[in-house]
């Protein structure tokens, strides 16, 4: 079994956070704390453009810059070529769905805790493509029904897509059971990894999904605007970018085009340098403490915070799945969501609101309100916890 951070280790890795000791932060799944080493590779880089002009500095970090795919590549058990950098999870995620090829009377089979941005993919395909979707139902626990997925297996299937961690309600998707599913049915899948990436150990050969998408800002602790697309290298020629630029495709005739190879067909020119760099910093302080070290301590801060829920009492929990992760989704009795968001913000708690449109199908199923989502990860300590429920109780 992996041993979770010592209490040593996590006080040292809060050393390295410059908001660490200064904001009580428990929304790590909206934005978390970066590390200094993110804000010194950002903030060295823009000192950087402003002292030898924007092109030169790129020209002088080439190597780093190149260096940043081998690291995402390292976290999550990819190949550097297979990595696109995109501006945050929604753009990798629109790149590789609308690559994917659809027909007109195909289905994209796809779980009820969808993320709202995917949702709406999903409903532009049906106007654009003519596919219809399909939702598979959750199990008891509130995992996608696998079962149930296989069943609805079949030729017209154009894509299986589902999101591993979902906006709220902590639940973690089974997605190596989904890809198993998906590759003996020979349909291609498209993971949502926006907020398991950073959180969760993660191995995309594991999972067996073709394409994974997730932002910079949320567990891996990078900049805000930032993101990566990891494309399969088995799927990536059959996969055509639905709006190139000159940099994703080589405009080499008159009258036509030929896609770049690789990942970088998923890539723009232009991008924030700086925000680049500093993302390849985070997937280094992920690699460095280890991605296993990482879920074992979120898990571990997640069970307490729900115990110490549980204990206090007139609190509810919406969570989900069979292995809660480190979003807790709660309501203070009473208390209206954004009401106690603000109120903890007066304490210097920093927590967010889910709103049901961001999961709309699983939202509307389970008649969820407005909730308070309260995200925990390996900097959390047991003080923090202890503060956040005492004036969650206080507010009742
Ligand atoms: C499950 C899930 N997927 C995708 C996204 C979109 O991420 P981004 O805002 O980086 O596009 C979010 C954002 O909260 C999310 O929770």
């Amino acid at each position: 079994m992996t041993t979770p951070l010592s209490t040593e280790e996590v006080a040292t890795l809060r050393t390295q956070t410059p908001g660490a000791e200064l904001v009580t932060h428990f929304n790590h799944a909206g934005s978390s704390l970066p590390p200094q080493q993110v804000l010194d590779a950002q903030i060295g880089h823009l000192e950087r453009e402003a002292r030898t002009g924007g092109y030169e500095a790129a020209a002088d970090m080439a190597e780093e810059e190149t260096a940043v795919y081998d690291s995402i590549a390292r976290l999550i058990g990819g190949r550097p070529h297979e990595i696109a950098r995109v501006e945050h999870a929604t753009t990798g995620w629109n790149a590789g769905f609308w690559s994917l090829p659809m027909e007109a009377g195909q289905r994209i089979v796809t779980a009820e805790a969808a993320y709202g941005a995917n949702a709406m993919g999903y409903l532009r395909a049906v106007q654009r493509k003519g596919v219809s979707i399909d939702v598979v139902p959750s199990d008891a626990s509130g995992q996608v029904d696998v079962a149930e997925m296989e069943r609805r297996m079949g030729d017209d299937v154009a894509l299986v897509a589902i999101t591993h961690v979902p906006t709220n309600g902590g639940l973690v998707n089974p997605a190596a059971e989904v890809g198993a599913v998906a590759k003996a049915a020979g349909v291609p899948y498209l993971l949502d990894a926006c907020q398991s990436v950073g959180q969760l150990h993660i191995d995309v050969h594991e999972i067996g999904c073709d394409l994974l998408s997730t932002t910079g800002r949320k567990y891996l602790r990078g900049p805000r605007g930032t993101g990566f697309l990891w494309a399969s290298e088995n799927i990536i020629d059959r996969l055509e970018p639905d709006h190139p630029d000159h940099y994703s495709a080589h405009w080499d005739r008159p009258d036509g085009y030929t896609v770049a190879p690789n990942a970088q067909r998923f890539e723009l020119w232009e991008y924030s340098h700086a925000g680049w760099l500093g993302l390849g910093a985070a997937a280094d302080v992920a690699l460095d403490i280890g991605t296993e070290r990482i879920e074992a301590t979120v898990r571990q801060q997640a069970d307490r915070f729900r115990a110490a829920l549980a204990a206090a009492g007139g609190i509810t929990m919406y969570d989900l799945g069979e292995r809660p992760c480190g979003l807790v989704t709660l309501n203070v009795d009473g208390v209206d969501a954004t009401a106690v968001k603000t109120a903890l913000r007066a304490q210097n708690i920093n927590v967010s609101v889910s709103e049901p449109h961001s999961t709309l199908w699983d939202a509307t199923r389970r008649s969820l309100p407005e909730t308070v989502r309260a995200s925990v990860h390996y900097l959390t300590t047991d003080d923090e916890i202890d503060r956040v429920v005492a004036a969650l109780v206080a507010l009742r």
